[in-house]
């Protein structure tokens, strides 16, 4: 059976994606250029956690949907799920998305719908259309191009793949609504017609609204430290203003998406992203604030004691109760704490995860219970429940302690 469906990139968003759409009886060519990713998938097995996404895989390999390889083949539909980070100055690279493309362009024919998936900056679907038609010109205006970012949640992403509205926007009209009927055949959520632009700048502001808002709450964060009240009171209390919403402080932003996206925005706009381009610097100098504060408590703790204190830093996930490090102010926290430790002895807690390859981690009682002073940098389920010693200095970035 010929493949209907070539999808780049089998990662956390690329293969749960090739799963739906091939239990939708859609015949799918998965590819990736990682052997070891190719070659587990063709066993029916997954290579990344993501719950229900090993039966999905399982069920698509079996019936003969879903096969994976490290080369495109033809077929209807293309579909670019392949990672755009950022440069070392926080300019986007849309390098794997050029290579991804490069690869199918020879494949293309007329008729035939390519999408891009990856989060990427404005532009960036027209500028692939540009690099087609430069090979292939006889293909101008007779493909269809378009986007649709990707807004599911690492954790429940088979459910969202489904439930969730999708923007859809195409370079023109008619690839608009090709793409539209193509994600009707396993979306279940609204779809949502646009531009390529526009649905390019929307995955773009979903993040950076996320950002700036949580900026805003970590700038009170800092206020309040001055001015002797706690934020966390604050914010519960200007909560209740029935239009007033205020997000959580913490020690920072992290994750690939929110701590990463807004860069994209900052570097094609510099000018008109001056509220975009602060919120970032106001969650990155969050989490160097923190750090300072850590250095603070432990010189205070030196001098009032006449020995260096015992510090426990609770926690190095980007988030709560999951175990993803990447772009995680609490590593970029725990890093400089490390740095300049002095004397003390250090306690490092990551209860969801068993070993890291720099840190030795240790169990969070045992840190408690050895610790002078305990630093909270993510607000895990378990800290919740922890009965503190009321000797002990306790620093509380994220709100574990908090009453209300
Ligand atoms: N993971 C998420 O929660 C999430 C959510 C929304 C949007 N996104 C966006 O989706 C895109 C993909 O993210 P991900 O988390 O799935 O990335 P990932 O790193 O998990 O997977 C990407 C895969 O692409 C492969 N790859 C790289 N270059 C390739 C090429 N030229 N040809 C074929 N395969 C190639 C890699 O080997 C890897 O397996 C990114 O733009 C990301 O920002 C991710």
């Amino acid at each position: 059976m010929k493949a209907q469906v070539v999808t780049v990139g089998l990662g956390y968003i690329g293969l749960p994606t090739s799963a739906l759409i091939a239990n939708n009886q859609m015949k799918v060519h998965g590819v990736d250029i990682s052997k070891h990713v190719v070659d587990t998938i063709n066993e029916g097995k997954i290579h990344i956690i993501e719950p229900e996404l090993d039966i999905a895989v399982a069920k698509a390999v079996k019936e003969g949907y879903l096969k994976a390889d490290t080369k495109p083949v033809e077929a209807d539909t293309y579909l670019i799920v392949v990672p755009t980070p950022f440069k070392g100055n926080h300019e986007p690279d849309i390098s794997y998305v050029e290579a991804a493309t490069h690869g199918i362009i020879p494949l293309l024919k007329e008729g035939d719908l390519y999408i891009i998936e990856s989060t990427s900056p404005v532009g960036t679907t027209e500028k692939m259309m540009q690099l087609i038609y430069s090979i292939r010109p006889e293909l101008e205006d007779k493909i269809y191009l378009a986007y649709c970012p990707e807004r599911v949640l690492p954790g429940n992403v088979m459910y969202e793949l489904v439930h969730n509205d999708r923007v859809i926007g195409g370079v023109n009209e008619q690839s608009t609504k090709k793409a539209v009927a193509f994600y009707k055949n396993f979306v279940k959520g609204a779809l949502h017609p646009t531009n390529a632009k526009t649905a390019e700048m929307c995955k773009l502001t979903e993040n950076s609204s996320r950002d700036v808002q949580i900026a805003f709450a970590n700038e009170l964060s800092l206020i309040c430290d001055k001015a002797g009240i706690n934020v966390w009171e604050l914010i519960e209390l200007a909560n209740k203003h029935p239009r007033v919403n205020i997000l959580q402080p913490g020690c920072g932003v992290g994750g690939h998406c929110i701590a990463v996206d807004p860069y994209f925005i900052v570097a094609d706009f510099p000018m008109e992203s001056q509220m975009i381009a602060q919120a970032r610097a106001t969650n990155n100098y969050k989490s160097f604030w923190c750090a300072e504060k850590i250095k603070t408590a432990r010189l205070e703790y030196e001098i009032k004691h006449g020995k260096a204190p015992a510090i426990a830093l609770m926690g190095l996930a980007f988030k709560p109760n999951i175990d993803d490090l990447r772009e995680s102010p609490a590593i970029y926290i725990t890093e400089r704490v490390l740095q300049d430790a002095g004397n003390s002895m250090l306690y490092i807690v990551e209860p969801n995860v068993q070993n890291h390859q720099i840190f030795k981690l240790t169990n969070y009682q045992e840190a408690i219970e050895k610790a002078d002073i305990i630093v909270f940098l993510v607000a895990h389920k378990e800290f919740k429940l922890l009965k503190l010693d009321g000797n002990k200095v306790v620093i509380d970035f994220c709100g574990v302690t908090k009453k209300i």
